[in-house]
C-alpha cells in the first residue's frame, strides 16, 4: 500500500491533537462541549450558534442557526495489498471538495499511545490473546480520543480498518477464539464511557447495543494470490504482511464472515480491477448513498 497515506495519518492526528490544554479534556469533555451544552435533544444538540460550526454545514434560513452534517464514521478494510490506500486519500479529498471536515485515521495506531502499541503488535512476536489485547487497547485510545470527538463534531471519519481487521486476521488468520473478540469488542466499543449524547446519537442510528461501530465498512475484496503478487518485493514485510498465502485465505474468509452477519454495514468492492474501475465503485457506493 501507499506509505504516503501512513505519513498523512500520523501527522494528522498529531496535528489533531491541537493544544497541550485541549488534549487534557477527557473525551467525554470533549462530547458534552460538542452537544450537551447546545441542549438536551439530539436536534437541538447538533445545532450550533453561528460561526462554531466551522467548515462543517452551510447556514441554515435567515435566523436558523446552521445545523452540523451528522459525524460519519467509515471504515476500509482488506487484506494486505488490496490496495485501500489510494481510495481513502481520494474520498478525503471528495468530501473535502463538498465542504465536509475529514478526519483520517487507521488502525491500530491512530493516537500517539495507539501508534506505539502498532509498532508491537506489527513486529513483536507474542501469544495471540496478547496481540488480541493490545489492538483492542490501542482501539480504545483511539476510538475515546480521536474518533468519538471527530463524530461528535460532525466530521467525517476514514478509518483504515477497525473491529472487521481483528476477526478478520486474529479470529480467521490466527485462529483465535471469536468469542473472546466479541467480548473484548463490547468491552473497548462501549459508547456508555463517551458521553450519554454520544450514545443517543448511535442509538437514533439503529445500533442494538450501545457499542461503536462504522456506519459503512467498505471492503476491498482481492483474492490472496494476486494480493501476494501485488506485494511482492513491494517494501520489507512486517509480520503480518510475511504470512503465506493460506493465511490471507482465512483472513478473506474472516471478512466474508463479517459480512455475512452484518450486511447492511458492508460495501464489498471487487479489488482486482483496474484501480480506476475500483474508484468508480467505491465512488459509487458514496453517491448512492447520498454523501458525496
Ligand atoms: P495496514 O493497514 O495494511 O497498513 P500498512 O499499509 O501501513 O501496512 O497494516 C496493518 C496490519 O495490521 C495489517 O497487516 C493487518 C493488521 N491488523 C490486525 O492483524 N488486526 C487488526 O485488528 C488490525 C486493525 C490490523
Amino acid at each position: 500500500m501507499a506509505p504516503t497515506l501512513r505519513t498523512d495519518v500520523s501527522s494528522l492526528h498529531l496535528a489533531g491533537r491541537r493544544s497541550p490544554e485541549a488534549s487534557l479534556l477527557s473525551p467525554v469533555q470533549t462530547c458534552a462541549g460538542r452537544f450537551g451544552a447546545a441542549g438536551s435533544s439530539p436536534e437541538e444538540a447538533l445545532r450550533l450558534r453561528p460561526g462554531e460550526a466551522g467548515s462543517a454545514a452551510p447556514a441554515g434560513e435567515k435566523g436558523t442557526p446552521p445545523l452540523v452534517a451528522p459525524g460519519l464514521f467509515i471504515s476500509f478494510e482488506g487484506i494486505d495489498g488490496a490496495g485501500k490506500s489510494t481510495h481513502i486519500s481520494a474520498l478525503a479529498e471528495a468530501f473535502k471538495a463538498k465542504g465536509r471536515a475529514v478526519t483520517l485515521s487507521r488502525e491500530p495506531g491512530g493516537t500517539p499511545l495507539a501508534e506505539k502499541l502498532r509498532a508491537m503488535i506489527l513486529n513483536d512476536v507474542m501469544d495471540p490473546l496478547t496481540e488480541a489485547l493490545l489492538i483492542f487497547a490501542a482501539r480504545r485510545d483511539h476510538l475515546t480520543t480521536v474518533i468519538a470527538p471527530a463524530l461528535a463534531r460532525g466530521d467525517v471519519v476514514l478509518c483504515d480498518r477497525f473491529t472487521d481487521a481483528t476477526f478478520a486476521y486474529q479470529g480467521g488468520g490466527r485462529g483465535f477464539d471469536l468469542d473472546v473478540l466479541s467480548k473484548l469488542e463490547l468491552w473497548a466499543q462501549d459508547a456508555r464511557g463517551l458521553g450519554h449524547d454520544f450514545v443517543h446519537e448511535l442509538g437514533k442510528k439503529g445500533e442494538a447495543a450501545a457499542i461503536v461501530q462504522p456506519d459503512l465498512t467498505v471492503w476491498f475484496d482481492l483474492p490472496p494470490e494476486e494480493a501476494a503478487q501485488r506485494l511482492t518485493g513491494a517494501r520489507v514485510p512486517d509480520k503480518f504482511e510475511a504470512q503465506p498465502v493460506e493465511f490471507f485465505r482465512r483472513v478473506a474468509q474472516g471478512y466474508a464472515d463479517r459480512l455475512a452477519a452484518d450486511p447492511g454495514r458492508f460495501a464489498r468492492i471487487d479489488a482486482g480491477q483496474t484501480r480506476e474501475a475500483v474508484w468508480q465503485s467505491v465512488h459509487g457506493v458514496f453517491t448512492g448513498k447520498g454523501w458525496l
